[in-house]
């Protein structure tokens, strides 16, 4: 399909690096895609970033159907624009799009349109060590009308947005709130899609931590409200000694249809398992934690996701038992922060083929 391309005429100016934060600024250009039922995908362009003409109808504005994703561009030192791992992105929102009945459109399209914005943007990449260009491509129903059925058009973006890191404290541990109360998905419906009615779900509890002074939620399952699930936007691990004297276990909530399939959590496992580490995809339970943490077994507890890579956590408050860890990031953690952000910063080599390189500045 041909990419139409309509370049900014007044472009804005940049943002200084240490004011970048997390999805604050936007660049020059954004890419839009169409869909209806007589003609598929089709008018793909590369226009100048601004605001959309919605009509109030519009379904998405009614009844949520809309997904998205989150990716990151990156500048090598030797000036080399690198994604990590895009194709794995464009087949989730397809996994996304199939669960709330949006039609799949093609992973090698999407990741041409996405290199070719990002090379017209790409002055908008920071250089700094931590910092790298956020990528947001999203989809959302575009039809005019009130009947729920899906929608017979919709749209696909994607926008860029050249960020700092996720949390201002930068990577220093965080404390967690066990949410026991509201739950951010369940089984059978969105919680495996990056569906945006998850996130909606997911505020009144983010806010409820916030009051009480913690950074982000563990989500429990919503059924039983006893399996850990996820903490915050994030997937999470576990480090746990053996009661034998046996080699440390990296534990994860398995994959059970409520968890979001995250690309930071796989190449975690990845390169845990290639480092020999013993990784168990598992239900655990918030009292095992608990347990565990009595038993001086705890030894590391760490959050993945794209925007803050990982996340290291210090405290959890479980309806008013803590479990603290202590305050530094671990070495497991700090190993995987490091060998992830080496990868995708092409500062170390890429042994698993990760990386793609989309042009140079
Ligand atoms: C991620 O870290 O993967 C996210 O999806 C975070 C985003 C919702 C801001």
């Amino acid at each position: 399909m041909e990419i139409r391309t309509t370049l900014c005429l007044s472009p804005k100016p940049k943002p200084p690096v240490d004011s970048l934060g997390f999805g604050k600024y936007f660049t020059d250009h954004m890419f839009t895609l169409e869909y209806n039922t007589l003609v598929g995908w089709h008018d793909a362009s590369i226009v100048p970033y601004g605001p959309l003409s919605l009509d109030p109808a519009s379904m998405v504005l009614h009844y949520g159907q809309g997904v998205f994703e989150g990716l990151k561009c990156y500048k090598a030192a030797d000036g080399r624009i690198l994604l990590f791992r895009p194709e794995k992105n464009f087949e989730r929102l397809n996994l996304s799009h199939e669960r709330v009945c949006i039609p799949k459109i093609d992973v090698n399209f999407c990741v041409e349109a996405l290199t070719r914005l990002i090379q017209i943007d790409k002055d908008w990449i920071p250089g700094d060590p931590d910092a790298s260009l956020y990528i947001r491509p999203f989809t959302f129903a575009a039809e005019s009308a009130l009947g729920v059925h899906p929608s017979s058009s919709y749209k696909f973006m994607i926008i860029l947005s050249p960020v700092g890191s996720y949390y201002p404290e930068g990577i220093n541990p965080v404390r967690i709130y066990v949410e026991d109360e509201y739950v951010r998905a369940v089984r059978g419906g969105l919680g495996f899609t990056k569906a945006i009615a998850n996130y909606a779900s997911s505020l009144k509890g983010q806010e409820k931590a916030k009051e009480k002074g913690y950074t982000q939620v563990l989500w429990l399952d919503g059924v039983e409200r006893k399996y850990i699930e996820e903490v915050g936007t994030m997937n999470v691990f576990f480090v746990i000694g053996s009661k034998t004297s046996g080699p440390d276990e990296l534990v994860t909530p398995e994959i059970n249809g409520s968890i979001l399939r995250g690309i930071t959590r796989e190449s975690v496992i990845e390169l845990a398992r290639s480092w020999g580490v013993i990784v168990k995809e598992r239900r655990i339970s918030i009292q095992e934690l608990y347990d565990v943490h009595k038993q001086g077994l705890l030894k590391e507890a760490f959050g993945s996701g794209t925007a803050a890579v990982i996340s290291p956590i210090k405290e959890f408050n479980w309806d008013g038992r803590s479990i603290t860890l202590g305050g530094d990031i671990g070495p497991m953690a700090r190993r995987l922060y490091d060998t992830l952000t080496g990868i995708q910063y092409g500062r170390l080599p890429d042994t698993f083929g990760w990386v793609k390189e989309v042009g140079g500045l």
